[in-house]
């Protein structure tokens, strides 16, 4: 139970990663706030761990509004009495290239894979710093630290996420709050299979591309999860700043 009595916000908590880790931090006694802006699937996630006896709440919200961050703190405050752990992890992704990308596409990505995380920061960071302190995870990619094709807008906003880590760890450790980043490669989530589409692919063919790694296989949510727990909890009370690559041994 290494997440024992601790309140825990997981954002795009309905969605694969972040369905995973809420169930792994509730597993380790967390109390969790489901985060999506899919509300129903959001509570089909807080139903399950409540099912398996944790204690979870769903919140439906666009994490880049700010008037939606702020009443996701808000009511997590009032129903947990604070904040300890946030995994900001909700993303989305636009396979395209920049002369393909529209303007609108470009700040949709940036509102959701990098705004978000400010905002969260924004009002999260000071609960936590009055509380003594909290640890934040942030979901990048193995493509913020490397590039990939057709993906521009992600990329340049997957790397965002890496150092605006490494810029949120240095503001805010001396308040004792741990800040970093975990980097996925292909995981076998909704995400990898609508890119398929995107691209217009066959899908088992994407898939069996996404496979060619030295581990010869996609990551499963679960596994990320295990590593969000670790970076969540006090096991790695000497971390922060760290880009931290769960990829099955790098991207083909
Ligand atoms: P997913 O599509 O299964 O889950 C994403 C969740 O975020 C969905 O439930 C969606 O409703 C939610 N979401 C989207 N926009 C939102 C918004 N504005 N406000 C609140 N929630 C919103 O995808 P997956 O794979 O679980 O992705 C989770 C994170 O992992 C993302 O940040 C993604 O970029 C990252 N990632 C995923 C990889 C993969 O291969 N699946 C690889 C590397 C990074």
């Amino acid at each position: 139970m290494r997440l024992q009595n601790k309140n825990a916000i997981v954002t795009g908590g309905a969605g694969g990663i972040g369905r995973a880790t809420s169930l792994a931090f509730a597993a380790e006694g967390a109390n969790v706030a489901v985060v999506d802006l899919n509300a129903e699937a959001a509570e089909a996630v807080a139903e399950e761990i409540r099912a398996a006896g944790g204690s979870a709440v769903a919140i439906g919200a666009d994490v880049s509004s700010e008037a939606d961050i702020e009443r996701v703190v808000a009511s997590v405050v009032d129903g947990f009495g604070g904040v300890d752990v946030v995994f900001n992890n909700a993303g989305i992704i636009r396979r395209t290239t920049a002369v393909e990308t529209t303007v609108e596409e470009w700040d949709r990505v940036f509102g959701v894979n990098v705004r978000a995380i400010f905002l969260m920061c924004k009002h999260v960071v000071p609960i936590m710093a009055a509380n003594g302190g909290g640890s934040i995870v942030n979901t990048g990619s193995g493509w913020g630290l490397k590039g990939g094709g057709q993906a521009l807008s992600y990329c340049a906003s997957k790397g965002a996420v890496v150092n605006m880590t490494r810029a949120l760890a240095i503001d805010h450790g001396p308040q004792g709050i741990r800040v970093n980043s975990v980097n996925p490669g292909d995981v076998d989530t909704g995400m990898l299979r609508d890119e398929a589409r995107q691209l217009g692919q066959d899908q088992a063919g994407f898939l069996a591309e996404a496979a060619e790694r030295p581990l010869n296989r996609m990551g499963q949510p679960s596994e990320i999860a295990a590593a969000v727990v670790w970076l969540a909890s006090d096991e790695s009370s000497y971390v922060t700043g760290s880009a931290l690559v769960v990829d099955g041994g790098g991207i083909a």
